[in-house]
C-alpha cells in the first residue's frame, strides 16, 4: 500500500489489512511508529499506558488462541498490545512517598483512554510508513489470558492491539455511515425512525451482499435463519451470550489487576 501524500488523505485511505508478507518491520520504522504513538495527548501527561511489542514467533503462537485463532497474529511480523497501565506510576508514587488513588474504575478508564489514543496514533503512523494494520478486538475480550501470557503485573490491563506488517493484499475501502447520522450540532438530536432507517439504508444492502459473498458467514447466516443485516450483527456476530462472557473476562481481570479496589 503506497503511503498517501498528506496526513488527511492517508486517514481517508485507511483499510484494515488481514493478509501479510513475512518481511520484518525494520527497527527504525518501528521506532518511528512508537515515537508517533507516544506523542498522543495523555491525561495529565501521566502516560498511564504501556505498549508491548511482540515479534517472537513462539509468543505469537501462544497468543494465537486467545486472539480467537486469527491467523494474522502469526502471519504479520509484529503484534502491538496497548495496555492501560498505572503500575509504573504507582511504583513511582510509592518511591516518592506520594498518595496513590489509582486503584479504581475511574483510573482504569483514564489509562484505557490514554492507551487507545496511543494505539490510533501508532496505527496512523504505521500506515504513513506504508505498513498495514488490523486491530484485534480479542485483546480486550480475552485480556485476562493475554495479560498472563504477556506477564503483566498488577495495575496493567490490555485494552487494544493490532498486528502490523507489509500488506499482502489491497482491500477495498469499507463504507462508513453518513456523517449526518453520526454528528450532532450543539446538542444531541434524537433521530426519528425514518432518520435511523436512512442512516443504515446503504449499509443494509451492501453489508448483506458482502456477508453473503463470504461462504463461511453465509453458511452461519443461513443456519441461524436471519433475514437482515441487523440480525446478522446480534444473532451471528455479536451475541448477548458472547458479550456476557467477555464482560465477565474483563471485569474479572480488572478486579484481579487492582482496578476495582477503590470502588
Ligand atoms: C477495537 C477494534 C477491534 C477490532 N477487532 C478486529 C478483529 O478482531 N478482527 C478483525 O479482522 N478486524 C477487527 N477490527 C477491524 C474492523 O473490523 C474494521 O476496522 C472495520 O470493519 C472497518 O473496516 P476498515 O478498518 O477496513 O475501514 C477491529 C477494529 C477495532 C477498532
Amino acid at each position: 500500500m503506497a503511503a498517501a501524500p498528506d496526513p488527511i488523505a492517508h486517514m481517508l485511505a485507511h483499510r484494515s489489512v488481514r493478509r501479510y508478507r513475512p518481511d520484518p518491520v525494520p527497527d527504525h520504522v518501528l521506532h518511528r511508529v512508537l515515537e508517533a504513538g507516544v506523542r498522543a495527548s495523555s491525561s495529565g501527561n501521566m502516560q498511564a499506558y504501556s505498549i508491548v511489542v511482540t515479534r517472537d514467533r513462539a509468543l505469537r503462537e501462544r497468543l494465537h488462541a486467545p486472539h480467537m485463532g486469527q491467523d494474522m497474529v502469526l502471519d504479520a511480523p509484529v503484534l502491538l498490545t496497548f495496555c492501560a497501565d498505572f503500575h509504573r506510576m504507582r511504583r513511582w508514587l510509592a518511591l516518592s512517598d506520594a498518595e496513590d488513588g489509582f486503584d479504581d474504575f475511574f483510573a482504569f478508564m483514564v489509562a484505557a483512554i490514554d492507551a487507545v489514543l496511543v494505539s490510533q496514533n501508532a496505527a496512523l503512523a504505521a500506515e504513513a510508513e506504508g505498513l498495514g494494520i488490523c486491530y484485534l478486538g480479542s485483546t480486550l475480550a480475552n485480556c485476562d489470558e493475554i495479560g498472563r501470557i504477556l506477564e503483566l503485573p498488577k495495575s496493567v490491563v490490555p485494552v487494544a492491539g493490532f498486528v502490523m506488517g507489509t500488506p499482502a493484499e489491497d482491500p477495498p475501502l469499507r463504507d462508513r455511515l453518513p456523517l449526518d447520522g453520526l454528528v450532532h450540532f450543539e446538542t444531541y438530536h434524537d433521530p426519528d425512525d425514518d432518520a435511523i432507517r436512512a442512516t443504515y439504508r446503504e449499509r443494509e444492502t451492501a453489508g448483506w451482499a458482502r456477508y453473503m459473498a463470504m461462504p463461511e458467514l453465509r453458511e452461519r447466516v443461513e443456519a441461524a435463519g436471519v433475514r437482515n443485516l441487523a440480525q446478522i450483527y446480534t444473532t451471528v456476530k455479536y451475541t448477548r451470550a458472547g458479550y456476557a462472557r467477555y464482560a465477565e473476562n474483563v471485569l474479572g481481570y480488572l478486579r484481579a489487576q487492582g482496578f476495582l479496589e477503590g470502588n
